[in-house]
């Protein structure tokens, strides 16, 4: 692929209006989420998807996001069942993604969807993000604005160490406050969870009174897509470490002595938030072996744990 420039655009009017011209133009724009920086096209022009794809060496079979303003919004592109209406109702705008049916007249790209008949929803619960849908006035296909199965962005550097000369222009948004990609659910046929993420998996039980099933369960959809290994580190990861071997460096979690700590106070909200950045420093000391303190699995530790274990599966 062609190296382009990239620009930074500011978190202002001017930089949000520059952004929504690069997506009409059919650009790719980087822009900040609640959860992770999101390299955002136009859903609908296939040419600016088939680029998105090129430039973070995403398989072809790995279907993305599609991110609107309001619930209003995503029923021009899906079918809402009372179950999901209620979940977005409840959950949006925020860390919730909803694989719905496409509509046939969503006018979606269908490299969006990778062919399927169901898309991916999400409405974000980011000033800026905001900011450039309002702008854009369309719908935003986003992954992650990462290499594919490298670790996700969460600040403006990530995305500019790693996508400078492959995209059009990073906007300069700060940290993410989530820190981990959102929940991704479907209702049909049962409701089932298809990646850990930003909304506790239990907040979403308390809410359907009743327990997710999990992808790969019978009667269970599946996600595709979904990468065993994902989020890799340079260095190799060993989970549930109690202490650090030779040749190691801890990434800790709670009370414990290591040059990175996800929480040093075990929060999980605060773990979620630093642990791409934790990934991203230990890159930077040069960590070849990377050992991490077990992470309780309940809360955001489900998805902390989810994206620790891509990292550590072998390559
Ligand atoms: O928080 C997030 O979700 C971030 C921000 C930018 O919104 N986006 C994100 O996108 O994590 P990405 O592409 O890294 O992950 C999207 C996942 C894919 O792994 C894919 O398996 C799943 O969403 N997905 C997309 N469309 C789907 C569909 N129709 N059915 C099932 N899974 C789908
Ligand atoms: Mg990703």
């Amino acid at each position: 692929m062609n190296e382009v420039t990239t620009r930074t655009l500011p978190a202002d009017t001017a930089g949000l209006a520059a952004a929504a011209r690069v997506l009409s133009d059919g650009g790719l724009v980087a822009v900040p989420t609640e959860t992770v920086y999101g390299l955002g096209v136009d859903a609908r022009n296939s040419d600016a998807v088939a680029r998105l794809y090129a430039a973070k060496g995403r398989p072809s079979f790995n279907p993305l996001i599609v991110h609107v303003a309001t619930i209003g919004q995503a029923e021009k592109y899906v079918e809402f069942d009372d179950m999901s209406r209620a979940l977005a109702q409840a959950f949006w705008p925020g860390a919730l993604t909803l694989v719905l049916p496409l509509r046939t007249d969503a006018g979606i790209s269908p490299l969006v969807t990778a062919g399927l008949d169901t898309l991916a929803v999400r409405v974000p619960d980011h000033v800026l993000a905001q900011g450039v849908l309002a702008a854009f006035d369309g719908p935003i296909a986003a992954p992650s604005a990462n290499p594919s199965g490298q670790v996700s962005p969460t600040k403006f550097s990530h995305v500019a160490d790693h996508m400078t000369g492959l995209i059009d222009a990073i906007v300069d948004g700060g940290e993410c406050a989530v820190g981990v990609e959102s929940t991704i659910l479907s209702t049909q046929p049962v409701p089932t969870l298809l990646r850990a993420g930003g909304i506790p998996t239990e907040a979403i039980e308390a809410m359907l009174g009743c327990d997710l099933a999990q992808a790969g369960d019978a009667a269970a959809p599946t996600s595709p897509g979904q990468l065993v290994s994902h989020y890799a580190p340079k260095g190799c990861v060993r989970l549930n470490a109690q202490s650090v071997e030779a040749g190691e460096m801890m990434l800790g979690f709670g009370a414990v002595d290591a040059p990175v700590n996800l929480s040093p106070s075990a929060n999980l909200i605060e773990a979620a938030a630093n642990l791409f950045d934790a990934l991203h420093r230990l890159n930077a000391l040069g960590a070849d072996k990377i050992a991490v303190s077990p992470i309780p699995d309940h809360g955001l530790g489900r998805a902390i744990n989810d994206r620790l274990r891509r990292a550590a599966a072998p390559r």
